[in-house]
């Protein structure tokens, strides 16, 4: 069996495929001069910048730097991965696809990952229906009172769950069978009863970027001893923890206009809300905190978010909580919280967009948030709590990277505290005394994260540069032998098998083996982001130096472990050689 797609099928797919009737089916295009021009369509603009080159078949847009060949057009029009675009383009061109599906488990799961795809697109239009009946009153009446209008219904495809078995007859009468209503989360079972996960409720379907109906939230539509809002547990296609509600319109919105910021809210209703109101870039988490994933996933989108919860105690909690996780995803972090009490569906409905609008504007950056935040903690009467607020402020100060940015801040601890320029200059720059109280036991964790950071970031590296066939990435058995990861070792296994046949790894191929949408270790290495102008021929040295060193550290380990326990004198001397061979050659790399 073929194992990749031949380099000969993907050349024959593309000249099956030219590239300007591929884009014309999507944009306008218009020849001038050697190339095909039109406005780019992944980001807003009103005069093209795109252009398409029929003699070499490619598109580059020159404001926002995008471009490849029709496999990668498709790839970005229709989000989806290699392995797609190419089966797109191939039932397009009326090509067959080769089969290249080796691994016959994650054949399996993927097949089973559409079946709960369909399924789930069939629920969710299901409860979409329900709302016509006369039998739907109470929801059709609850909607009315949270002032939810026909087209919100439409767009956001709200249903109603009729009640517990309703949804069991009708799919099962599709033709579905029981197992994949459970293992889709629409069904539970207790006692041997199977019921509906939402009866009664009114139905939010979540939807992810690609479009995929993965979930629900179903609210209750009176108070009683129910939890308020019922989410779909964990499934092969769903996650609570990676799930970003809202997020398929914040694609929409992007390819309509440009977006600035996306806000992030606390609650699924807020966003319909803000969205029926015209505030077209809100997201929540679904009563989850956020989570690095959550962040990653907005940013994908837009670099700048506007963090927007309630301005109450639990509020600022998942506030602070929050900005850590956004700063360091790389995000540009804004606040903007609410008045105690209301959340932005009360506001919007009480005072407007026009004044949502004007609060998201006045959003403070987060530094200057967490300044304020410091700043209420003390009574800035009592002059030992006026020095703490200062030292706090500035130890956050002291993380910021440009001298600009820092002196913005410092203006306003300037302001807040009355004490001068010059004095809480010299202050930030002498590193304030380390507070001796705190546990060693963090720090010996801190130092093992940056170390754990270290290797998983060498291997990365070395792992994508092989992948995306970089000159200068080697197969070796020192790599080989010290990755851990376990998916890591089947593609690098994947990688001996290529060179040996004198093939370099497709990334296609990558896809096909794994289950790469749902495993973010293998997501990170095809979509890899490699910094040219660096010299990074040197830096995969290093980076194989580096895993080696982590290997042997981590095997100095087990030996010092080992020791504590033997007794046998034998066995001892033989272990303490290997010990002190190890730490040879530790030294001999490091130097
Ligand atoms: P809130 O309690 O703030 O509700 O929960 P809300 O968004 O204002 O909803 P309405 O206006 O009362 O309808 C915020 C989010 O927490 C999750 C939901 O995702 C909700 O949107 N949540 C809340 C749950 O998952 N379960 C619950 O029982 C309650
Ligand atoms: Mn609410």
């Amino acid at each position: 069996m073929n194992n990749t797609f031949s380099s000969d099928w993907i050349e024959e797919l593309k000249s099956r495929n030219d590239i300007v009737y591929v884009i014309s089916k999507y944009c306008n295009l218009n020849k001038k001069g050697k190339y095909y021009w039109t406005c780019c369509p992944f980001h807003f603009e009103k005069t093209p910048s795109m252009a398409v080159d029929e003699v070499e078949q490619y598109f580059h847009c020159y404001g926002c730097g995008a471009g490849g060949d029709v496999i990668t057009f498709i790839q970005k029009i229709e989000s989806v991965d290699f392995y797609d675009a190419c089966k797109i383009l191939a039932e397009n061109a009326g090509m067959k696809l080769p089969s290249i599906v080796k691994d016959e488990n994650i054949a399996q799961k993927k097949k089973e990952r559409e079946e709960i795809y369909a399924v789930l697109r069939d629920c969710a239009l299901y409860y979409y229906n329900n709302l016509k009946l006369e039998s739907a009153k109470p929801a059709n009446e609850y909607i009315q009172k949270r002032r939810l209008k026909p087209e919100t219904i439409t767009s956001w495809g709200i249903g109603y769950s009729l009640g517990w078995n309703q949804v069991v007859e009708y799919l099962t009468k599709k033709g579905y069978k029981l197992d994949i209503l459970l293992k889709a989360g629409i069904v539970e079972e207790k006692n041997g009863k199977i019921f509906d996960a939402y009866a009664k409720r009114l139905i939010f379907p979540i939807i992810n970027s690609f479009g995929n109906v993965v979930g629900f939230s179903g609210r209750m539509l009176e108070n009683a001893d129910f939890a308020k809002y019922k989410n779909t547990a964990q499934t092969a296609v769903f996650d609570k923890s990676k799930c970003v509600f809202g997020i398929n319109m914040i694609k929409k919105a992007k390819n309509l206009q440009e977006l600035k910021e996306i806000i992030i809210v606390e609650g699924q209703m807020d966003v319909i809300s803000l969205h029926q109101a015209g505030v077209k870039n809100a997201v929540a988490t679904l009563g989850t905190a956020l989570t690095s994933f959550h962040a990653k996933e907005i940013k994908r989108f837009c670099d700048k978010v506007v963090v927007c919860f309630d301005g109450d105690g639990a509020g600022k909690k998942a506030t602070l909580r929050s900005l850590d996780i956004l700063v360091n995803a790389g995000l540009d972090v804004y606040v903007a919280s609410l008045p105690t009490g209301v959340d932005p569906d009360e506001f919007i409905i009480s005072y407007g967009k026009e004044k949502f609008l004007t609060h998201i504007a006045n959003a403070k950056h987060w530094v200057e948030y967490l300044i304020y935040s410091y700043y209420e903690k003390y009574n800035m009467q009592k002059s030992n709590e006026k020095a703490s607020f200062v030292s706090e402020a500035l130890a956050l100060i002291r993380t910021l990277k440009s001298e600009s940015e820092q002196n913005i801040y410092l203006d306003l601890v300037k302001n807040l505290t009355n004490i001068s320029m010059d004095v809480l200059r010299s202050d930030l720059k002498n590193e304030m005394p380390k507070q001796t109280s705190e546990p060693l036991v963090k720090k010996q964790e801190e130092q093992r994260l940056v170390f754990e950071n270290a290797y998983v970031k060498a291997t990365k590296f070395i792992m994508a540069s092989i992948l995306h066939k970089k000159p200068y990435a080697k197969l070796t058995d020192e790599i080989r032998q010290n990755i851990i990861n376990p998916d890591y070792i089947k593609i690098y296994d994947y990688f001996l098998e290529c060179y040996a046949n004198n093939k370099k790894p497709i990334i296609g191929a990558v896809f096909e083996r794994f289950d790469a949408d749902n495993n973010n270790d293998v997501l990170d290495l095809i979509n890899y982001e490699f910094i040219e102008s660096e010299d990074n021929e040197n830096f995969f040295d290093g980076c194989v130096k580096q895993i080696v060193i982590s290997g042997l550290n981590a095997k100095q380990k087990e030996i010092t472990e080992k020791l504590s326990t033997i007794k046998d004198l034998n066995e001892r001397k033989q272990l303490i050689t290997e010990l002190n061979d190890i730490i040879l050659k530790i030294k001999g790399l490091k130097n």
